[in-house]
């Protein structure tokens, strides 16, 4: 059998989630294992191009799958990519094209609102609403602050839609300049990641402004890229989906200085 070995798997990260569920013999951040030709082609095919906390993954298989199963594994991730775990899923809830491509999806951020154990949190780049309304969801009473106003107009609309208006105060303002007024139990930021790029995108260009903004923040979590190369003081966690197509995929970090 052909022999995978995976080689940048931080060891905050669930291999078995991340790889498969069978057995991995590791040496450092080096995981080995005997799978199947097909096995080894499809693991090749998800990891490809892919990257976590600053590193790119290496995959080498010994000996390299077949070309003909190469192609079909790569179609197949690609087909498994249009699977993923929705956004909003309420009808009347509406984004934009960048808060789209932004937007947790609401099954997670359900679940961070679940966690937070707090009574206010300060999202302090809301987008269209999706982790502002899943903290809300959550019984978090919410001061939502974003940039721009038609994105926080959605977000305002998606808070109706959700039934939650009422837990969330919206502010449209720059929350670089902002924070230092506003006050809570957690701090909550989803910067853009900028270019979707899935290894390089290392740094989010927002990030320190926001962080010495919110300084006086007690509890801090930040939302960012798989690939993100990480903060001192703050423990890394990763969030995977929840759909066929993307349960074995790493859809954004939390990190969190409340560990
Ligand atoms: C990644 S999106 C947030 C997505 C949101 N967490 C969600 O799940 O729907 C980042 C948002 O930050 C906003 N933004 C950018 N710079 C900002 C600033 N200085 N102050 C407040 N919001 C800002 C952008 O307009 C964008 O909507």
């Amino acid at each position: 059998m052909p022999v995978v070995r995976v080689g940048g798997v931080p060891d905050w990260v669930d291999v078995h989630r991340l790889l498969d569920a069978g057995d991995w013999a590791r040496d450092g951040d080096v995981w080995t294992a005997e799978r199947t030709a097909a096995e080894a082609a499809d693991l090749d095919a998800r990891l490809r191009n892919l990257g976590m906390g600053g590193r790119a993954f290496e995959v080498s298989i010994d000996p390299p799958p077949k070309r003909p199963l190469v192609r079909a594994a790569r179609a197949e991730d690609a087909r498994r990519r249009r699977d993923t775990t929705p956004g909003f899923t309420r009808p009347g809830a509406k984004v934009d094209a960048d808060g789209k491509r932004f937007l947790t999806p609401e099954k997670l951020a359900l679940a961070l609102g679940k966690r937070a154990n707090a009574d206010v949190v300060v999202d302090a780049t809301a987008g269209c609403g999706g982790n502002a309304i899943g903290f809300a969801r959550a019984g978090c009473a919410v001061i939502a602050v974003e940039l721009d106003a038609d994105r926080l107009a959605l977000a305002r609309e998606n808070a109706r839609v959700y039934g939650v208006s009422d837990r969330i105060t919206f502010v449209c303002a720059d929350a670089v300049e902002r924070l230092a007024t506003l006050s809570g139990d957690l701090l909550f930021l989803d910067p853009p990641w900028g270019e979707p790029d899935r290894i390089a995108c290392r740094e989010v260009p927002l990030l320190d402004a926001l962080l010495h903004a919110g300084r006086h923040f007690e509890r801090i979590w930040v939302k960012v890229p798989p690939s993100f190369v990480g903060l001192p003081g703050f423990a890394m966690e990763a969030w995977f989906g929840h759909a066929p197509g993307d349960r074995q995929r790493v859809k954004f970090v939390l990190l969190r200085n409340d560990r």
